[in-house]
């Protein structure tokens, strides 16, 4: 399997629909939907939108019906990255390898930059034309799953977490928690997503969300290893900067070494709950095998 061009392939697949179902700079908001597009079009790995189509294939479903789901995802998650460099947070001034979205447009437009992708993913979510492909009980079921994730006992309640975790010493089950929280909730939210478009049975619904729950945690130790050992130019973002804000991360609890057998016993949780899947689960185990040995 080609896996590089497979990736390359679906990212394709997602940016041509985000240009499509993205918000013209045009007209009297041309200024607010311009700061928007500034961070979404950054060019970002799309991760969570292509676990979305490749688990709804696993199924054996045409993930094309999702890309209003995958565009939605990809929304709330750069809007996650606009607020996650704000000053108030994590101060930083390089995000995708431009200035970060307040450096660029200020720091009231760069909020309500993050607040119009947040807002407009849940216009996408229930677009009307998805009422042909996706019975209206599933997005329903989409919309509340995906709003709990990336709410209070989800994503922002995990950036909560860590923004008060700085420069404490704090019991490793809280450093599990932040990660489980702040990255790994979106990120099994894709999964569950694409396993509720691609019609999963209850038994493949609980195995895909213990897959995603893995995967997600694997995915923020990964980022805290490239923190340590990657060069800024190389990751788009500021490198050293957890060490640097006295972050909560697995390097500084466990060493390099240690965290990234860890990011593998992550992984490796994550391809055995696909145990039961055939073979058209093979991009998606491919997937979480490019999670660990990614360099971005
Ligand atoms: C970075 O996410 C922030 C985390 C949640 C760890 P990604 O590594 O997916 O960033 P992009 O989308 O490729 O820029
Ligand atoms: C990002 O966590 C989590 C969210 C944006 C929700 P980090 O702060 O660790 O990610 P980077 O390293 O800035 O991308
Ligand atoms: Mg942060
Ligand atoms: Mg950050």
């Amino acid at each position: 399997m080609d896996v590089k061009a497979i990736l390359a392939d679906k990212r394709a697949l997602v940016e041509e629909a985000l240009k499509s179902y993205m918000l013209k700079a045009e007209g009297p908001l041309a200024d607010h939907i311009a700061a928007m597009r500034y961070s979404l079009f950054a060019g970002g790995k799309r991760v969570r939108p292509i676990l979305c189509l490749a688990v709804a294939e696993a199924l054996g479903a045409n993930p094309k019906p999702l890309l209003p789901l995958c565009c939605a995802l990809e929304c709330i998650h750069t809007y996650s990255l606009i607020h996650d460099d704000l000053p108030a947070m994590d101060n930083d001034d390089l995000r995708r390898g431009i200035p970060t979205n307040h450096k660029k447009f200020g720091e009231a437009a760069a909020i309500l930059a993050g607040d119009g992708l947040l807002s407009y993913a849940f216009e996408l979510l229930t677009l009307p034309e998805l009422n042909a492909t996706l019975p209206p009980a599933d997005q329903v079921r989409i919309v509340h799953l995906v709003a709990k994730a990336i709410g209070p006992l989800g994503m922002v309640g995990g950036q909560a977490l860590d923004l008060d975790a700085e420069g404490k010493a704090i019991p490793f089950e809280a450093l599990r928690r932040i990660h489980r929280c702040k990255t790994g909730a979106l990120i099994t939210a894709a999964v569950q997503t694409g396993a509720i478009g691609g019609q999963a049975d209850a038994q493949q619904f609980a195995a895909l969300t213990g897959f995603g729950e893995h995967l997600g945690l694997a995915f923020q130790i990964v980022d805290d290893l490239l923190n340590v050992e990657g060069t800024t130019e190389q990751l788009g973002k500021a490198a050293g900067s957890d060490a640097a804000r006295q972050k909560a991360a697995y390097p500084a609890f466990f060493g390099v070494e240690k965290t990234r057998a860890m990011a593998m016993e992550a992984v490796d949780a994550a391809l055995a709950a696909l145990g039961n899947f055939d073979q058209r689960a093979d991009f998606l185990r491919e997937l979480a095998r490019y999670i660990y040995t990614r360099t971005t």
